[in-house]
């Protein structure tokens, strides 16, 4: 499987993904503001992975610290908790995460635990989040894979796969789940300007599992939808509101409205910790804006005249009208999403 990331004894390794196709490098941060920083540069990118990443973030901060007593851990652990979630908006897995590692630091600390208990336990919960996660990946390729054609193509956008997770992904683990299970996909690869994960990424290791891939320019999939060439759409989320709104990778909306418009299923695949039900529909969902220089420059070349005005939202928010079904490690979720969202979580909660 593809190490996207791992808990070593001396800190966390990141597979760096801003070196990715053409070097496989791995960056060690060895403490939490290491942690924080490799998220914030996107050397690990993607929700479900920055959400795992930061509660090893919080595990590795924890283990670190030289408090003696629990008042001091108590101030440490909301400092450690507050840098690591002013890294990025818009993937609630990033402070899903951090809420989980708090709450169970609370737990701990208020039952009187042993500071030593306390960091042994915290460890091994970023540890858990982590195989949840491969986990609910593979759940979701269980659950999405008869959705998608027997023979055909599947279009994507932007890197919802191993690298976006802990390993096997979620939209390209549903694709990954589909060929294990013979149906014969080839994917179009969205390359999903200015960051080219799709280019980069998608491509990388959808070729690394010998999935048969086509990187298309963001402007092509509607002249190949229109000529029948694409038979289903699935991509990642970093946020689903109430409602269902997705926000995932800018301009997963249009290419929703032209699956629309073409009659082609698009499906969305997430766990449930993308789903926030704190946020009300899409409009509520923080976008994050990025660095200019993205669209300015490519591979340090200036593309654009001085002057040039700049836009570089990183997300944009797809209404649910537009989305075929939510694939979740529980179950499909269809319309109405309000009511069949509420459903999925009080299943999960039974469990
Ligand atoms: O800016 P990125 O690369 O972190 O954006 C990632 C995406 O938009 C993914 O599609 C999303 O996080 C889902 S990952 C399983």
């Amino acid at each position: 499987m593809i190490p996207t990331l791992e808990w070593l004894p001396n800190g966390v390794n990141f597979l760096d993904q801003t070196k990715l196709p053409l070097e496989e490098t791995y960056v060690l941060a060895t403490d939490y503001q290491q942690v924080a920083t490799v998220i914030r540069d996107m050397i690990v990118r993607g929700a479900p992975a920055i959400g795992v990443s930061a509660a090893m973030g919080v595990a590795l901060g924890v283990s670190q610290s030289k408090a003696t007593s629990i008042e001091a851990l108590n101030a440490e652990v909301a400092t450690i908790g507050d840098t690591l979630a002013a890294t990025r908006p818009t993937a609630v897995n990033l402070f899903w995460a951090i809420e989980r590692m708090r709450d169970k630091y609370n737990a701990l600390a208020t039952a009187g635990t042993p500071i030593p208990e306390i960091k042994a336990a915290l460890i091994k919960e970023a540890q858990q989040m982590y195989d949840e996660d491969i986990a609910a990946c593979k759940a979701m390729g269980a659950h999405g894979a008869p959705l998608l054609p027997q023979e055909g193509t599947v279009l994507t956008h932007c890197n919802a796969g191993a690298l976006a997770t802990c390993g096997y992904g979620t939209a390209l683990g549903v694709i990954r789940a589909a060929v294990e299970r013979g149906h014969k996909i080839d994917v179009y690869a969205d390359e999903t300007r200015p960051y080219l994960q799709g280019a980069r990424l998608t491509a990388w290791e959808l070729l690394h599992d010998n999935i048969p891939t086509t990187v298309l320019c963001d402007n092509m999939a509607g002249s190949l939808m229109r000529q029948g060439k694409i038979h289903a759409v699935i991509v990642g989320a970093d946020r689903i509101a109430a409602n269902g709104d997705t926000a995932n990778k800018i301009g997963t909306y249009s290419v929703a409205v032209l699956a629309k418009e073409h009659g082609i299923p698009f499906y969305v695949a997430a766990p449930l910790s993308t789903i926030d039900l704190q946020t009300a529909t899409g409009d509520d969902i923080p976008i994050e804006q990025r660095s200019a220089t993205e669209v300015t420059h490519s591979n340090g070349k200036q593309m654009t005249p001085n002057g040039a005005a700049i836009q570089n939202p990183a997300f944009d928010a797809t209404p649910a009208k537009y989305i075929t079904a939510i694939i979740t490690e529980h179950g499909i979720l269809r319309t109405p999403y309000e009511q069949s969202i509420r459903d999925m979580f009080d299943k999960a909660a039974a469990k």
